[in-house]
């Protein structure tokens, strides 16, 4: 029994349905990056949004320890995303019977042993061949703050802390499978950052369901020993037709691929309501944090920690202490 619950599905779909969400993936037709933005808020001004899981990376050069040059491994990591649904929200037809799939809401009501279960996006995730997701724990949310109100980084630390538990939105993922890539394999730590890895191969129209805010997780290097492209944020990625995908910057073609040399998943995430007055609560606002609470808070415990033994730091150094404290990575 590991640490951290989480659910297998083998296969995810009957075959006819998996087929579709590829077709689906096909016709959504071009796909943006994920590209991470610096923050502009009041605290660790000018620090990236993930600046966490960016300087592990970059100090451990991702799970192969490779040494590269900074834009090198930007690029690794800055992979096509596009959303399918965002809350009742459909961006495609044929995504609805994925985001109410009965196996994944079941499987996240014992995740976090709580009944009311809302989805709240799906969402596709495209890595070519060379690229790879640094070990990390995903941005959750609390009442009150969220990613599109305060840092990313502050949220992830907030959650590691423990000291906000009473505002958080537990939150479930499910990551499925659609192409037949080699490498790309899902890489997580069960048992915590202390425990060993656990590696699951990208196996088309499987799924793993987790609480990937909680549990480290990563994708290991699409291809074999593949090269990357020459990608810088901006770049599309299209379908060509005839299973074949090419990297566009503007209508120059900077790259081309076959199907199976994509790794193409597709991630649901859901919210997890203890029962209606949480959820009620959650769309009200009617206990909401504040961000002076949350860094007095944090201050108040870094203090009892020893962390901090005089005057409060600056902003900056204040947000580099907090990730310090609380973000420990899987060694
Ligand atoms: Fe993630």
């Amino acid at each position: 029994m590991s640490a951290h619950h989480y659910e297998l599905f083998d296969p995810l779909l009957p075959p006819a349905d998996a087929d579709r969400m590829v077709r689906l993936c096909e016709r959504f037709g071009s796909y943006g990056m994920y590209s991470q933005e610096a923050s502009e808020s009041e605290i660790g001004e000018g620090l990236a949004q993930r600046h966490d899981a960016v300087m592990n990376f970059i100090t451990r050069g991702g799970r192969r320890g490779a040494d590269e040059p900074l834009a090198a491994l930007a690029a690794r990591t800055n992979y096509f995303r596009e959303s399918y649904a965002y809350g009742d929200e459909i961006l495609i037809d044929g995504i609805e019977p994925f985001l109410r799939h009965a196996g994944f809401v079941a499987a996240a009501r014992a995740v976090h042993g709580r009944p009311v279960i809302e989805p709240a996006i799906v969402y596709a995730n495209i890595l070519l061949p060379g690229q790879e997701l640094a070990v990390h724990t995903d941005v959750p949310e609390f009442r009150g703050a969220n990613r599109k109100k305060f840092p990313q980084w502050l949220m992830v630390a907030m959650h590691h802390s423990g000291l906000f538990d009473a505002w958080r939105m537990p939150i479930v993922t499910g990551v499925s499978w659609f192409s037949a890539c080699a490498g790309g394999e899902f890489v997580f730590y069960p048992d915590g950052a202390e425990g060993p890895p656990a590696v699951l191969p990208a196996k088309r129209n499987t799924a793993i369901l987790l609480d990937t805010d909680s549990v480290f997780h990563g994708v290991d290097r699409v291809g074999v020993d593949a090269e990357l492209a020459p990608l810088r944020p901006g770049m599309r990625l299209q379908f060509d037709g005839a299973a074949r995908w090419s990297v566009r910057n503007g209508d120059a073609i900077v790259a081309s691929y076959a199907w199976d040399e994509l790794r193409f998943s597709i991630s649901w995430k859901a919210y997890c309501f203890a029962d209606d007055a949480e959820r009620r609560a959650w769309r009200e606002h009617t206990d909401d944090l504040q961000l002076d609470a949350i860094l007095d808070r944090l201050v108040e415990d870094l203090r009892s920690r020893g962390r901090i033994t005089s005057a409060r730091p600056s902003p900056t150094d204040l947000a580099l202490l907090i990730i310090d404290e609380y973000i420990k990575f899987p060694s």
